[in-house]
């Protein structure tokens, strides 16, 4: 039997490391973690995209007590970026968020499945990987586009 190994890469970073526009779209991401609505979960998620037209938008999650009915912070932003600019490739991703305790999570958050699954498609609508901020108080995670953390993803019928 063959077996097929995957590799991913993952940027291990500190803020300083980053770029202007990297530091800026994970401010707003952190910023949005207060417009979460999370009664709850008490787990206040913030997202922010950079497009490519320089437009940055953000998002936090936003909760029901159906809970089916929420939606994470991530889809959030990406389906308001998509219903203002549909035309639009975003670029880069940030996501940030605040733990029960009100503080900012020390690791970073890492989106949910079926988040990862919107931003693939967001990918293939760029045309181009997007570049993802996963933030945390120790470190930063930069990924070079969603498919590291979505490997053999269903992306095409
Ligand atoms: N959540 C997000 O907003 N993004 C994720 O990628 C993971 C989870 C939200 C959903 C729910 O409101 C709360 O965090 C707890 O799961």
């Amino acid at each position: 039997m063959q077996e097929l190994e995957l590799k991913s890469t993952i940027h291990v970073c500190q803020m300083e490391e980053l770029t202007a526009d990297e530091q800026h779209l994970i401010e707003l991401a952190i910023e949005a973690t207060s417009r979460s609505y999370a009664p709850y979960s008490h787990f206040h998620v913030g997202a922010a995209v950079r497009l490519a037209n320089g437009v940055e938008l953000s998002g936090s999650n936003q909760e029901n007590a159906a809970y089916p009915s929420g939606l994470c912070a991530e889809r959030t932003t990406l389906f308001y970026a998509g219903a203002q600019y549909p035309n639009v490739p975003v670029r880069m991703m940030a996501i940030a968020a605040r733990g029960t305790d009100g503080e900012l999570t020390e690791e970073p958050t890492g989106p949910c499945g079926a988040c990862r699954q919107v931003i693939v498609e967001s990918e293939t609508r760029a045309g181009q990987p997007i570049r993802i901020l996963l933030y945390g108080r120790k470190h930063i995670y930069v990924i070079d586009g969603i498919r590291p953390l979505m490997p053999l993803c269903f992306s095409e019928f």
